[in-house]
């Protein structure tokens, strides 16, 4: 028999994101942004977000079917992203799916945002083995995960204790007058900056951070820094060398994200990496996980960059991996959980 097909609804942000999977083939993946209507605020406003997502709901599934070539009635379960998330988003997502399981009397699955940003990865590497780890980076969360089974809880070794990674990138962005969001301006910026131009700090590799903070990270340190370098530097020169403000942060982001994940692995004996969420989009973080990993023999998986920020195939790439190993589907009367833990895969 062949694997059902899974239709997944992403709302947790300014991303209306719907993906159609089966089993680990994705079939298609439709997205609608808010994102130039938040632009303006430099962050996402609940409310407009909330407003869009009604907006593009419909529309972005009648997409994501055509796209695939399948009708609504194909479709053997819905998956669709529980928290964590602005509530208001979280619940047009949930309330299109629950419309559509109910109506169609087929099952569905409430699933865990940051999960999803780790299983969309079997998508394009195949299955996840037992025991890899996750370094998850996005606009709103930074952890190091130890992942043995989707469907089991998630077990975080360490996160931030403020900021988030893709945070401290907007918000420098923002110090640098680039637009929102800032993770891909810089991005794009550092890759004519010179990034040993500024030293920047990162945030607990002090000797006396290991015994409690080996794992955790910290990026309010470097945007204050950055901050501070730009005041000093305007008192006497008005013009900002972006670029090399960019390479520099950068180059103090990624370099702390991939020791501290790589100290992890060799810590717990683990030979393959994930990494996903938003700021696994950023080349340069692609590039040093790459190279490092092949100095030290792990295996680095990273999913291409559409697949790392907000979308909907990931929810769908969940739902499906919920259904193979026989995991039972949510009850119909499931509420949004804004802060879901990460142990909470499915609600
Ligand atoms: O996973 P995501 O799409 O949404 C959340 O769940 O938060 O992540 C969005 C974050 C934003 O902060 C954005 O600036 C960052 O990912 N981001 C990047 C890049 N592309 C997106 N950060 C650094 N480099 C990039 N190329
Ligand atoms: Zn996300």
């Amino acid at each position: 028999m062949s694997d059902p097909i899974v239709l997944g609804i992403e709302t947790s942000c300014d991303e209306t994101g719907v993906g159609i999977v089966q089993g680990n083939t994705l079939l298609s993946d439709a997205l609608a942004s808010s994102v130039e209507q938040h632009a303006r605020f430099g962050g996402v406003v609940p409310e407009v977000a909330s407003r869009a997502h009604v907006e593009a709901m419909l529309p972005t599934i009648e997409l994501a079917l055509e796209r695939a070539k399948l009708k609504i009635t194909d479709v053997d379960a819905f998956a669709v992203t529980s928290g964590p998330g602005l509530a208001g988003a979280l619940v047009v997502g949930v309330a299109a799916a629950k419309s559509l399981a109910l109506s169609l009397d087929k099952p569905i699955y409430g699933v865990n945002h940051l999960s999803a940003h780790v299983a969309v990865d079997q998508l394009e590497n195949g299955p996840i083995p037992q025991g890899a780890l996750a370094l998850l980076v996005s606009g709103g969360h930074s952890s190091i995960l130890k992942v043995d089974d989707l469907t089991k809880p998630i077990q975080s070794l360490g996160s931030t204790m403020d900021d988030a990674a893709g945070e401290a990138f907007d918000k420098v962005a923002r110090l640098l007058g680039l637009p929102f969001p800032g993770g891909p301006w810089i991005d794009k910026a550092a890759k004519t900056g010179n990034p040993e131009a500024i030293k920047f700090p990162q945030g607990f590799t002090n000797p006396e951070d290991q015994k409690d903070h080996a794992y955790d990270f910290s990026f309010s340190g470097v945007k204050t820094a950055v901050l501070r370098w730009i005041q000093n530097h305007q008192l006497t020169n008005q013009d900002l060398p972006v670029n090399d403000i960019a390479a520099s942060f950068q180059k103090a982001v990624v370099e702390v994200l991939v020791k501290k994940t790589f100290k992890a692995a060799k810590d717990f004996g683990i030979d393959t990496v994930i990494i996903g969420g938003g700021v696994a989009a950023n080349s340069q973080l692609r590039a040093l996980a790459n190279s490092e990993g092949e100095k030290h023999n792990l295996r680095i998986r990273i999913p291409r960059p559409g697949l790392c920020t907000d979308n909907g195939a990931m929810v769908a790439a969940l739902g499906s991996e919920l259904i193979s190993k026989n995991v039972k589907p949510s009850n119909l009367e499931f509420a949004v959980d804004p802060s879901q833990p990460i142990e909470l895969t499915i609600i």
